[in-house]
């Protein structure tokens, strides 16, 4: 495969240097990206050798590299995933046709709009994390941090290559407002509610890339299934670092509840914040949160954008190339649970508007295989209690349940109820303040915070208490 070009000052794998346009508008935009990650990467750890991997090749065994690098150093470039030669589009009314190597005139904003999107979550998050340097709960952890963030200032870049390599003027604008909006800020927010929500600590850190990150990965399957060829190459290579910031999240919940059993075993009691330890029914909480936020990314339940994204070949579904249908689903249906007065019920929907939902579904099923792991932690504990995914329609903010009160276990409920039981499903402000308490750093090599297990093993081989971060 053609390697990546090292050399120059952007790596790449899109033979920039042959085009010079192209070449100065990023030129131009890369001090920009340095000043906002100045401002906004992992605070307190800039200066130091962080012991991060790199992208060295597109393939899929082999592509990363470790080694010791300072993050404002981090080769931040363009890849994208090897062509698939005579690639057709898979589905909607342009199935069958060649995929589209330019953008077509037809579906110029609303790829502009998608990609912006996408584009708009990943400084997001960086900007969500800035502060979680000061607190990590071990050297591992702290690397992990870096290195999720190194990334997701690459998935800018990708974004940021698309909108200035296809979209002209309106592209370079958008890449300069994709530096300009801040997570949370009341004046100029990010576009998405989840990626305007405080993370706060490292549990919601870790709840994050497990619920969050993973949203990301089913929105990029989808857009790797792009007919814009260049978008859906773009997407499969970030997919390939997205799976690192599932497994952090899902190891890092894993690890907390690993150690809250070891705490109840030891002490023979369920609380075990008095030993430094997080509860079950407050990871509970979180997993409540953090999950219904993220079901809130995909849209509306009932959505005619997404038909038509779908039929227009701009955003398939995941893994479209194994669903065994027509791929244009005209005439198909599709099972939607939608509120009816005071019960919740499932109703046939025309497949093509209901595509959201069933995105949701896929990911819904991908986040309970993990939620059942933590689960076996418990079980192999001997302690009797499972975590679990709260209803779909509790605590969302869009789509039919939007404003429709609903508790986790699926029963629409009266304001009242909610309001006796919104500390029982929902972290309160003690809990924050309690689990805020836990966070101080542990950076001593081979030390773990109180609240939270050492991994299984270490990044690449190394040992546990290797020297993941230079002090
Ligand atoms: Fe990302
Ligand atoms: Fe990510």
């Amino acid at each position: 495969m053609p390697g990546i070009d090292y050399l120059e000052r952007i790596p790449n794998n899109v033979d920039l240097k042959d085009n010079r346009r192209l070449l100065r508008a990023l030129e131009d935009w890369q001090p920009k990206f340095l000043h906002w990650w100045q401002d906004m990467g992992p605070e307190g750890w800039q200066a130091k050798d962080v012991y991060l991997r790199t992208a060295v090749s597109v393939d899929p065994q082999g592509w990363a590299q470790f080694g010791y690098l300072r993050m404002p150093e981090y080769r931040w470039g363009i890849f994208l995933a090897e062509p698939e030669p005579d690639r057709v589009i898979a589905f909607g009314d342009h199935k069958g046709e060649p995929a589209w190597q330019e953008v077509p005139g037809e579906h110029r904003a609303t790829l502009r709009r998608l990609i912006v999107t996408q584009g708009d979550t990943e400084p997001a998050s960086v900007e969500q994390q800035h502060h979680l340097g000061k607190t990590a709960p071990s050297l591992y952890d702290l690397r992990n941090l870096c290195q999720v963030n190194v990334e997701e200032g690459r998935h800018l870049w990708a974004m940021v290559y698309l909108l200035d390599a296809y979209f002209g003027r309106d592209g370079r604008e958008e890449s300069e407002a994709l530096l300009q909006r801040r997570s949370g800020d009341r004046d100029k927010p990010r576009i998405l509610g989840a990626f305007n929500e405080r993370t706060p600590d490292w549990l919601s850190f870790f709840m994050f890339t497990f619920f969050t990150d993973r949203d990301g990965k089913y929105q990029l399957a989808s857009l790797a299934e792009s007919g814009f060829d260049p978008l859906s190459r773009t997407c499969r290579f970030m997919l390939t670092e997205e799976a690192h910031h599932m497994f952090v999240g899902e190891t890092g919940v894993g690890r907390i509840v690993q150690r809250t059993c070891e705490l109840m075993r030891e002490h023979r009691q369920d609380d075990v914040r008095q030993h430094g330890g997080i509860d079950l029914a407050t990871l509970q909480r979180y997993v409540n949160f953090h999950f219904t936020v993220s079901l809130d990314l995909f849209g509306s339940e009932i959505s005619t954008n997404a038909a038509n994204f779908y039929t227009s070949g701009v955003k398939g579904r995941f893994e479209e190339g194994k669903k065994d249908d027509d791929h244009r689903l005209k005439d198909a249906t599709y099972p939607v649970a939608v509120p009816d007065a005071d019960r919740i019920i499932v109703r046939e929907q025309p497949a093509l508007v209901a595509l959201n939902e069933r995105l949701r579904d896929d990911y819904v099923a991908d986040c309970a295989r993990g939620v059942a792991r933590w689960n076996q932690v418990i079980q192999r504990a001997g302690i009797p209690f499972e975590l679990t995914l709260p209803h779909r329609g509790f605590h969302r903010a869009i789509g039919g349940f939007a404003g429709v009160r609903v508790s986790p276990d699926g029963r629409v409920v009266s304001q009242a109820e909610w309001d006796a039981r919104r500390a029982d499903w929902l972290p309160t402000e003690a809990d924050e303040a309690f689990v805020g308490s836990l966070m101080h750093p542990v950076i001593e090599r081979g030390k773990f915070a109180s609240w939270i297990a050492p991994p299984a093993r270490g990044i690449n081989g190394q040992p546990i208490d290797f020297e993941y971060v230079r002090q």
